[in-house]
């Protein structure tokens, strides 16, 4: 049986150069979705002749499949096309029809994919499918980490049982994070509050600590008004946008007061504590508690992460907390970005540091960033990091 084709860009025929503006467009189309999880962002472009004649991608969880977007657009004119997807076609009957047996009953000529689906459900199976049927698939391997990166989520979950995990903090140009008496309100400006609000927004979860809670009874919710999205966009991602990021609290023990504003807002709360669930003497109604594995005096923040992905689907999530718990997430190699917000601002040698990171002594032992973006908004500047 033929199997699929993989090629990189250098080794692209003259009468297929064209192919990596394709799967580019399918790329940007994907990251169009604000939050498919617990699904990947997907995009689908179906070409003939050089004209792209239907394009697609996966808006939210429910919603149609990037495939199914393109092929409706087309219509007839998608037989015979070039059908490109930055996934591998799903095989599988989940809440909507396998994409590999539409894409065969639509008559595409062929399929190109950036990266195969690493769900055991489908991981290879959507290819196999297609090819049975005679339609020849090409990856394009050069593609393959684009198409990771825009929903890295998805990735991690389905490959290491966790998901990705973004870790936001604000602070004044001398790295300072509160004055000395807590007061924190606001270090970063408007706009850098609202860039926060979208990172909520693509997030299954927001985790803070119970410091935080206590300290500035904050919200931690998705407020669409203060998203700063065109209303095409709020229109195109109403499904996702409906619906709250779950709010976490880690709370080992169970310190949480009822009345505090992260537990009255529409939306689930979840909070991990060592305790059991029948410990808790109050119960706060809408929140669900939970006792985190791994033993320990402090909820297990892997075990949580754990939780978060195969209990509740989460595959990108938000830590919005303080210097203590941001710190351990860092320490444990458990952050896969964090996201600085600088204000141009000094607040002194007497307010509180960034982190609460105790104990370096080299600087051979110092925790090491790459910087993947940078950019002003308006008068802060955002500076998004990786860990080396
Ligand atoms: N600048 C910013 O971006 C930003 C963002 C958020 C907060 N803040 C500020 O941060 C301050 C609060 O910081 P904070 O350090 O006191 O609180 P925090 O980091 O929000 O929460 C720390 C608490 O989380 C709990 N926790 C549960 N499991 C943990 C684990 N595995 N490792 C570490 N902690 C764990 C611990 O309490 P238990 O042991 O009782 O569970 C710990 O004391 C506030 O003043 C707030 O304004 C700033």
């Amino acid at each position: 049986m033929k199997t699929m084709k993989k090629i990189r860009n250098d080794e692209l025929e003259p009468e297929i150069v064209d192919w990596p503006v394709y799967m580019r467009r399918a790329i940007d189309l994907a990251g169009n979705a604000i939050n498919t999880s617990s699904n990947p962002r997907v995009g689908c472009v179906l070409v003939t002749n050089q004209e792209i004649v239907g394009e697609g991608w996966h808006v939210a969880m429910g919603e149609d499949h990037a495939e199914v977007m393109a092929l409706k657009l087309a219509g007839d004119r998608a037989r015979s096309s070039i059908a490109f997807v930055s996934l591998e076609p799903c095989s599988h009957t989940g809440r909507t029809g396998p994409c590999s047996d539409a894409l065969i009953a639509a008559g595409v000529s062929q399929v190109v994919i950036a990266s195969i689906d690493p769900n055991p459900e489908v991981a290879g199976s959507g290819v196999a499918k297609l090819i049975e049927a005679g339609i020849p698939v090409t990856q394009l391997s050069d593609f393959d980490s684009l198409s990771r990166a825009v929903t890295p989520g998805y990735f991690k979950r389905r490959e290491q049982g966790i998901p990705y995990v973004r870790c936001k903090l604000a602070m004044s140009l001398d790295g300072r994070t509160a004055l000395a008496n807590g007061e924190s309100k606001w270090i970063s400006g408007r706009e850098s509050r609202s860039d926060v609000q979208r990172l909520r927004a693509a997030s299954g979860a927001v985790i803070t600590g119970i410091g935080t809670v206590l300290a500035d009874d904050p919200s931690l919710n998705v407020r669409i008004g203060d998203l700063k999205l065109a209303p095409e966009e709020i229109a195109r991602n109403e499904l996702s946008l409906s619906k709250q990021p779950l709010r976490v609290i880690l709370d080992s023990q169970l310190r949480t007061p009822g009345t505090a504003k992260i537990l009255n807002l529409p939306g689930e709360v979840k909070i991990f504590s060592i305790q059991p669930p029948d410990a808790v003497k109050n119960p706060a109604p809408n929140v669900e508690y939970l006792q985190a594995a791994g033993g320990g005096k402090r909820v297990s923040l892997h075990s949580m992460l754990e939780s978060l992905a195969s209990d509740f689907g989460c595959t990108e999530v938000l830590v919005e907390a303080g210097a203590t718990l941001s710190a351990a997430f860092i320490q444990a190699g458990l952050v896969d970005e964090l996201i600085i917000y600088i204000a141009p601002k000094l607040l002194g040698s007497d307010a509180r540091s960034l982190l609460n990171i105790a104990g370096i002594e080299s600087m051979s032992d110092s925790l090491d960033f790459e910087i993947t973006d940078l950019r002003q908004i308006d008068r802060d500047i955002r500076v998004v990091l990786k860990p080396i």
